[in-house]
């Protein structure tokens, strides 16, 4: 069945909703407060940082047999992204004779609420974990919960009674067989509608009476042709930056686009130089792709935002987005990715360090998106390093981000990219660093020639995150802390 316009149709608990006459810019949580009145999921923030609002998103896995979740931050989440999928909230925990799920129970026993503000949230962080991994780590479980702030209770507790939970396995998973049909039923349609003369017609999700259109469509050619018709539009990926816009600076979008449903957005597909990652993939699953080849840029996707950021946030949406501070760009300059961009049905490679023209400027065109990120793989010999300094480990903005790709040869450093944020307008490659650093032993290279090499390419600015003596200090520290290791192993 298709959608309905002015519908937005998702299972919750054995049941499908229809949310009708909302607007394009209503929030998850808004709706699940207010119109369906599952008050366990309360609003701390609003920008996504406390995890008071944390739900699970469910979507049908590949073969339509299960529903795989995710944790998101609801209260950044537009309503209508959630046409075609379920949601759990902390009410769906319950069974159906009323007892707690383990999570619950185990909170309880271990003390792990007391004023319970966060406590919903940081059950359903915990429930979405256990759901894929019912032994995690103490670790895991931190991170797990990284994105979840508790003022009163304190984390022991709370990571006691996850560990706890986990020995009642068998009731950890969820009880949603009844919601996989369901989800069929309101699957969103898989190709476009055409009208008589053949031209695509982009059904809205939401249209209001001003004409203005929330639109959820399947293909890469109904994305195309929609923005070359509607270049204004408001692309919406993970929405953990739209998101904030709409409640904070109260954007209302003309027309937005939601790219979740297009499945070659999702997909990564790997040749023998590069993995072509889709602009719909999230840094959860860039995190797991780069776990094992490049480990350093894996750490700093762990200490981007938190798991509910990370599971619908994207590459994309970080690039696009452009802020001077956005993590992703340096590991990706300096590993030397390019960006697949097209408009209507013509695309263009553009190196990502050639595609920032100013402060949050690029070289996108009006109806031109990204349609994927194209990163190499690790040449033989090539050492890639990363590090983000910032003032809390995870969920923080990066005072610096710095990442580096070099080979040495003969005890030379050759083939030297080097990149940052924080230092300028956007994140930017540093060429004068670089020079400094080709064709040198390691042991050569003189902090004063680096700290010169700085205040040549950027201009001293002090911020909000940290002063430009400090940065300026950080940003050498880095080189010298990338090269250190392979002079060490030299010895
Ligand atoms: C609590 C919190 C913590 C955060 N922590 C970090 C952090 O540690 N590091 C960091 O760098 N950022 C952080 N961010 C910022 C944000 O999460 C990232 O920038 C994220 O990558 C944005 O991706 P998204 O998919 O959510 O983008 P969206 O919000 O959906 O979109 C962002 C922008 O990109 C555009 N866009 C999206 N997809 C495309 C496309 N395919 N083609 C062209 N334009 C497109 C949108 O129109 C919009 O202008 C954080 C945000 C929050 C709320
Ligand atoms: S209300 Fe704080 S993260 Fe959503
Ligand atoms: S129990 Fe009060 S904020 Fe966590």
């Amino acid at each position: 069945m298709t959608q309905v316009t002015n519908t937005v149709r998702f299972v919750l608990d054995g049941r499908i909703v229809e949310a009708q006459g909302v607007r394009r810019t209503t929030t998850v949580l808004d709706y699940l407060r207010e119109d369906l009145h599952r008050t366990g999921t309360k609003e701390g923030c609003a920008e996504g940082d406390c995890g008071a609002c944390v739900v699970m998103v469910g979507e049908l896995n590949p073969e339509g047999t299960a529903i795989h979740y995710v944790a998101v931050n609801s209260c950044i989440q537009l309503l209508p992204s959630l046409d075609g999928k379920s949601v759990k909230t902390v009410e769906s925990l319950k069974d159906a004779n009323g007892a707690l799920h383990p999570v619950q129970q185990a909170m309880v026993d271990c003390h792990g609420s007391q004023c319970g503000f966060c406590t919903p949230g940081i059950v359903m962080s915990l429930v979405n974990l256990v759901q894929t991994n019912t032994s995690p780590s103490r670790q895991q479980i931190n991170d797990a919960l990284s994105g979840n702030l508790c003022r009163c209770t304190g984390y022991k507790p709370i990571v006691d009674a996850a560990v706890q939970a986990c020995s009642h396995k068998p009731a950890l998973k969820l009880q949603d067989q009844a919601d996989v049909p369901l989800l069929k039923e309101i699957a969103r349609a898989k190709s476009p509608t055409l009208s008589l003369d053949g031209e695509i017609i982009v059904q809205p999700v939401v249209r209001t009476r001003k004409g203005n259109e929330f639109v959820s469509p399947a293909t890469l050619g109904e994305v195309a042709d929609y923005l070359v018709k509607n270049p204004q539009t408001t692309l919406l990926a993970g929405s953990t930056e739209i998101g904030l816009q709409v409640n904070k600076q109260f954007s209302r979008p003309e027309h937005i686009m939601y790219l979740g449903n297009v499945r070659e957005l999702r997909e990564v597909q790997e040749s023998p130089k590069a993995w072509r990652i889709g602009a719909m993939v999230s840094l959860e699953e860039v995190l797991a792709l780069t776990r094992s080849v490049y480990p350093d840029f894996a750490e700093v996707l762990r200490r981007f935002g938190s798991p509910p950021i990370r599971s619908t946030a994207t590459l994309a949406g970080n690039i696009a987005n452009g802020s001077p501070i956005g993590d992703s760009m340096p590991c990706l300059m300096a590993l030397g990715a390019d960006l697949i961009l097209r408009r209507g049905n013509k695309t263009r490679t553009v190196a990502l360090d050639q595609f920032y023209t100013g402060q949050k400027q690029n070289v996108l065109q009006p109806g031109e998106f990204i349609e994927a990120i194209e990163l190499p793989k690790p040449q033989p010999g090539q050492v890639f390093r990363a590090h983000k300094v910032s003032k809390r480990f995870e969920q923080d903005i990066s005072a610096t981000c710095a990442a580096i790709t070099y080979t040495l040869a003969q005890g030379k450093l050759t083939q030297v990219r080097l990149a940052y944020n924080g230092l300028a307008p956007s994140p930017c490659r540093a060429p004068k660093l670089e020079a400094v650093l080709e064709g040198k032993r390691p042991s050569e290279v003189k902090a004063a020639d680096l700290d010169a090499a700085i205040a040549a390419s950027f201009t001293a600015r002090d911020g909000l995150r940290a002063t430009w003596t400090y940065r300026a200090l950080v940003a050498r520290n880095l080189v010298l802390d990338f090269i250190e290791e392979p002079v060490a192993q030299e010895a």
